[in-house]
């Protein structure tokens, strides 16, 4: 299996993207979960990480928690609480966390961790990037020394926040920059891939009737957002971003990849946060990213719903 390191927002998509992880033993070993402001503050998505892990059951109940950054490097805090509620988790009968949090920093965890295992470990980051943009100021040498930086974010079209730009980006583009320029192995999964796996009200009842409370909890989490999606979008579902990227990992074949030059606009302004895509190699700059283009997303859910049907 492939050490990895999850490091998210939960974020009621990132909760689901991390079950998927903490059920797929024969494909990832999670090594820790690392959590940083995003979907809603620090304090609640280090602990919706501890009820993640504790729905994982004992699949979760060994993974250490390190708590991170609590803001963007730069620009001012943004939050997404319109779509993940105020808590970042919407569902109810959720468990307690049954593990503290330790004491060292997720961005030491993640130096340490990597420098341990050159060579070997996938960092899947569904969130703002700022943990990973901080691991790679304080250590030039881990770029190189990564497997591969897997994230969900971006988008080679249009964004979710604004127009141009998508959440995970512009909650902290100083950060994505710094990460998509630093020479690691890198695969993007933008809003452009992601809205492609849509939660559907047929998907979710089979979520619901796995006979589980990991199944129950996705199907409530999942429901919980498909009004906002359908307002806004006019999609029958919310869509799974942050499973997506997870998906990535223990399925590479799933997914269409282009290798593009990818930059990110750090200007304030209407394109602020924006993951500039040149698709057409315009510009001649070398491809930096492996950009998502399309997923097989009956496939990808079939997975997600198997893997999911493990968990207590
Ligand atoms: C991304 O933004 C967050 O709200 C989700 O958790 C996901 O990581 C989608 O734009
Ligand atoms: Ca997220």
């Amino acid at each position: 299996p492939l050490p990895v390191i999850l490091d998210g927002d939960p974020g009621l998509d990132d909760a689901i993207a991390w079950l998927l992880a903490l059920a797929s033993p024969e494909d990832v070993r999670v090594l820790g979960v690392t959590t940083v402001h995003g979907n809603v503050g620090l304090k609640l998505t280090t602990h919706n990480a501890g009820v993640t892990l504790a729905l994982a059951g004992e699949a979760g109940a060994q993974v250490p928690i390190h708590a991170g950054a609590d803001r963007p490097l730069v620009r001012a805090p943004l939050t997404a609480a319109e779509v993940h509620g105020d808590s970042g988790l919407p569902a109810s009968g959720l468990p307690e966390p049954t593990r503290g949090l330790e004491t060292e920093h997720a961005v030491n965890f993640i130096i340490r961790t990597v420098r341990e295992r050159p060579g070997e470990v996938t960092l899947v980051a569904t969130g703002p990037l700022t943990n990973v943009a901080l691991a790679f100021r304080l250590a030039p040498d881990l770029p190189g020394l990564l497997r591969e930086v897997v994230w969900m974010g971006g988008s080679t079209g249009q964004g979710n926040r604004t127009p141009a730009a998508e959440f995970n980006a512009l909650a902290d583009p100083h950060a994505a920059k710094i990460v998509l320029e630093a020479g690691a192995p890198t695969r993007m999964f933008g809003l452009n891939v992601t809205m492609q796996a849509i939660a559907t009200p047929q998907r979710v009842e089979r979520l619901r009737t796995l006979g589980n409370r990991a199944g129950a909890v996705s199907a409530e989490l999942l429901t919980s957002y498909a009004g906002f999606y359908r307002q806004r979008y006019g999609l029958e579902g919310g869509a799974l971003h942050d499973p997506a990227a997870v998906a990535a990992v223990l399925r590479p074949d799933l997914f269409q990849m282009q290798a593009l030059n990818v930059q990110v606009e750090t200007q304030e302004g209407l394109d602020f946060g924006r993951t500039v895509c040149d698709l057409y190699g315009v510009t001649e700059q070398p491809a930096n990213v492996q950009v998502g283009m399309k997923v097989d997303d009956g496939a990808f859910f079939e997975l997600l719903l198997d893997r999911l049907a493990r968990l207590p």
